[in-house]
């Protein structure tokens, strides 16, 4: 375990933002996803909502606080908030999309692991219930956003990378109900996404479309990186984390292989800077805008993956280069009064288009990843 001062301020930090934030969001629970200015709750989209995916960071920092600290003012907050998490499952179903993974996991899953709390599995297994809805039997993918009922919108018969983060629920779900179908449903999406989202020169597209009726592949798409032909950063550490996830859950060496594949690319595509460039396609003369959160994912993602692979030493290097990169002042705000934690995460500008600002993605996973080395891995995924 580190004793690196450098990684304990760090996580110090971590610990009394989310101690602000966790608050906040239970008087008034909203979506908070990115800011300009690290102010979460100025962001506009309600918990109910169904783009809203990153609520979870917040109670999932919380819930690591919790585990670090003992501190139970945590956890009575995180509770506050078990009415929204189960209405939203229960009575807003259909309004709902892929990823219930982000919000049930480091909701209701970390919270049961941690307290064996049973109104917090039943939550979590509805949210699964309500995410294998979203399996298309004849593709073999859960689909991307949108209402199931929905069927003339862009993205009836999508497919998208950042899925990958969402089939730990599934995994979990299945082993904790015994109802293997969903184990079965996570691993065909994961082996789609193996087979149609992973290129020869190891990375990954952002999406890929599907006939929605027939299934039949159709071909790769964006909405995220740059092109469709282009490298997204983020995408790249949700590919590496989200295999390596799915190789612990189902042990199958093709996931390993292929989080290990995209993870050798995505360190040999770093520059001296260490933080990735929002896309590893930038034409020359376009702003190198970086990315913090794709950092703070991969370094998670790296961890995880060196477990199945102990000679691969240099994935935990560079875990630990990018994690200690992230620490510095270029990138955490080190003022109490802000709520956000890391400057210059990417978020989309329309399609191809980027900017930067705080994410409450990038805050959980670089907590995340200081939680690791100071003090194991918490195992939430
Ligand atoms: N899941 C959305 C993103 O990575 O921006």
């Amino acid at each position: 375990m580190s004793r690196s001062p450098l990684l304990a301020r760090a996580y110090d930090l971590c610990v009394e933002k989310a101690r602000r934030n966790i608050r906040r969001l239970a008087d008034a629970p909203k979506s908070g996803a990115f800011a300009a200015d690290g102010d979460y709750f100025g962001f506009h989209e309600g918990f109910f909502e169904i783009s809203n995916w990153t609520s979870s960071f917040f109670t999932g920092m919380a819930l690591l606080a919790y585990r670090s600290t003992g501190d139970t003012e945590f956890l009575a907050q995180c509770n506050r908030l078990k009415a929204p998490y189960r209405e939203k499952v229960v009575r807003h179903g259909m309004d709902t999309m892929h990823d219930l993974g982000f919000l049930y996991t480091l909701y209701s899953v970390a919270a049961y692991k941690q307290t064996g709390d049973r109104e917090h599995r039943e939550t979590a297994l509805l949210a699964a219930a309500e995410l294998a809805k979203r399996f298309v039997p004849e593709g073999k993918y859960l689909r991307a956003w949108g209402r199931m009922d929905e069927n003339r919108t862009d993205y009836a018969g999508l497919a998208i990378i950042d899925s990958l983060m969402n089939l730990p629920l599934l995994c979990w779900a299945a082993a904790e109900s015994g109802d293997f179908r969903l184990r079965e449903i996570a691993d065909r999406h994961a082996s789609t996404v193996l087979e149609y989202f992973v290129r020869p020169d190891d990375s990954v597209c952002h999406s890929f479309r599907f006939d929605p009726r027939t299934g039949a592949p159709v071909g790769a798409d964006n909405y995220c990186g740059r092109t469709v032909e282009s490298c997204w950063a983020r995408g790249t550490s949700w590919a590496i984390y989200g295999f390596a996830l799915m190789h612990g859950y189902t042990r199958e060496a093709r996931y390993r292989e292929a989080a290990l594949r995209v993870a050798r690319k995505f360190v040999s595509l770093l520059d001296e800077e260490l933080v990735p460039v929002w896309d590893f396609s930038l034409p020359e003369g376009e702003p190198r805008l970086r990315d913090s959160s794709a950092a703070a994912i991969a370094a998670c993602g790296l961890d995880e993956l060196q477990k199945y692979l102990p000679g691969e030493t240099g994935l935990t290097a560079a875990a630990d280069a990018l994690t200690e990169r992230l620490c510095s002042s270029d990138y955490l705000d080190e003022r109490l009064e802000c709520p956000g934690l890391l400057k210059h995460a990417q978020i989309g500008d329309g399609v191809g288009k980027a900017r930067v600002a705080y994410s409450s993605w990038g805050d959980y996973f670089f907590m995340e990843a200081l939680a690791r080395r100071l003090h194991g891995d918490p195992r939430f995924w």
